[in-house]
């Protein structure tokens, strides 16, 4: 692919606040049947590298290249050279001459994907790394956009504790307007400090507000949204064998609405029903969870398009 058209993503740091706000409205937009998949990505190669387990993202990005007229090529964690001692340098360097791109997750060091990307051919997405989860924010955007037509001014109460997922979203909402964020975080459990600064810088200059607690002993009130994770976020271990006394407190029951009537529910999945959340909430008249889930294939289709240098920065498909 051409060198100048490609464009990683690796953090949400790589967008700036234009883009991603036209990711989610172009993700949206595939969403609600206003754009229509065709050709977009035609004559382009894909390669689906998931070193660890998933069933969300990876179906995401392979059905959305899929159905923008791209071709897959998956590995699993087992069936790279890496294996066996190449560099992940050599490795990059001989994918770049046959991929356009390159979905990957992993679990090892965060900094692997920036080597992936260092060279200039083909374009690195960030499928879900230890510390971010990019692609997981552009899709609850996404959500957020088409359920309450806006994001600016939104009040979101994430209830849980502060790993990748959290730290996309914090980083990807404290850009929006208004926007309230309140982060309820197990003691020992919360936002890795300089993501919190990130995102409290982002708020200050969009107008938005982010906050931290680490209690659930007085109820959130007037909040839009609640999304909470699972409690043992993939890929990870906890050490204290008795971690799990300080995320009891933070289920998210139906009690959460007695001061948020009309606050719907998100979740990035898979839930543990009866850990994170009751099944109650999950499978309740407020939960968008599994339409969440479905929108992580149309922001794949907006990331991929974007990634390959096929949208502009008006939103517009075509070479950017
Ligand atoms: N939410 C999410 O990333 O799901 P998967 O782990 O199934 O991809």
């Amino acid at each position: 692919m051409n060198a100048a058209a490609i464009r990683h993503l690796i953090s949400t740091h790589d967008l700036t606040d234009a883009e991603l706000t036209s990711l989610v409205e172009r993700g949206a937009g595939f969403a609600d049947g206003t754009i229509y998949p065709s050709d977009q990505l035609a004559g382009l190669v894909v390669g689906i590298l998931f070193l660890k387990t998933s069933t969300r993202t990876r179906t995401s990005f392979s059905t959305a290249a899929l159905r923008l007229g791209a071709q897959i090529v998956s590995y699993g964690p087992n069936d790279l050279q890496t294996n066996t001692g190449e560099s992940l340098s050599d490795t990059a360097e001989v994918l770049s001459r046959m991929l356009d791109m390159l979905v990957v997750r992993t679990s090892g060091d965060p900094a692997d994907l920036r080597t992936l990307a260092g060279q200039q051919r083909m374009a690195v997405v960030n499928a879900m790394t230890a510390d971010e989860h990019p692609t997981q924010a552009v899709a609850d955007l996404t959500t957020l956009l088409r359920h309450f037509g806006h994001v600016d001014g939104l009040r979101i109460c994430y209830v849980g504790e502060g790993n990748n997922t959290a730290a996309a979203l914090a980083l990807t909402l404290s850009r929006f307007k208004g926007v309230h964020l309140e982060l309820r975080t197990p003691p020992g459990y919360g936002l890795e400090p300089a993501i919190l600064s990130s995102a409290v810088e982002n708020a200050a200059n969009s107008g938005a507000t982010v906050t931290e607690l680490h209690t659930m002993d007085s109820a959130p009130a007037g909040f839009d949204a609640f999304y909470t994770t699972r409690w043992q976020t993939t890929g990870t271990i906890k050490p204290d064998p008795h971690w799990r006394d300080a995320f009891t407190p933070f289920q998210v029951t139906s009690a959460l609405w007695d001061k948020s009537p009309e606050a719907v529910f998100l979740h990035d999945l898979p839930a543990h029903r009866g850990e994170d959340v009751t099944t109650e909430v999950l499978e309740g008249p407020h939960s968008l969870a599994f339409d969440q889930a479905e929108n992580k294939m149309y922001a794949a289709m907006a990331v991929l398009e974007w990634c390959a240098g096929r949208l502009r920065s008006d939103g517009s498909s075509g070479t950017a």
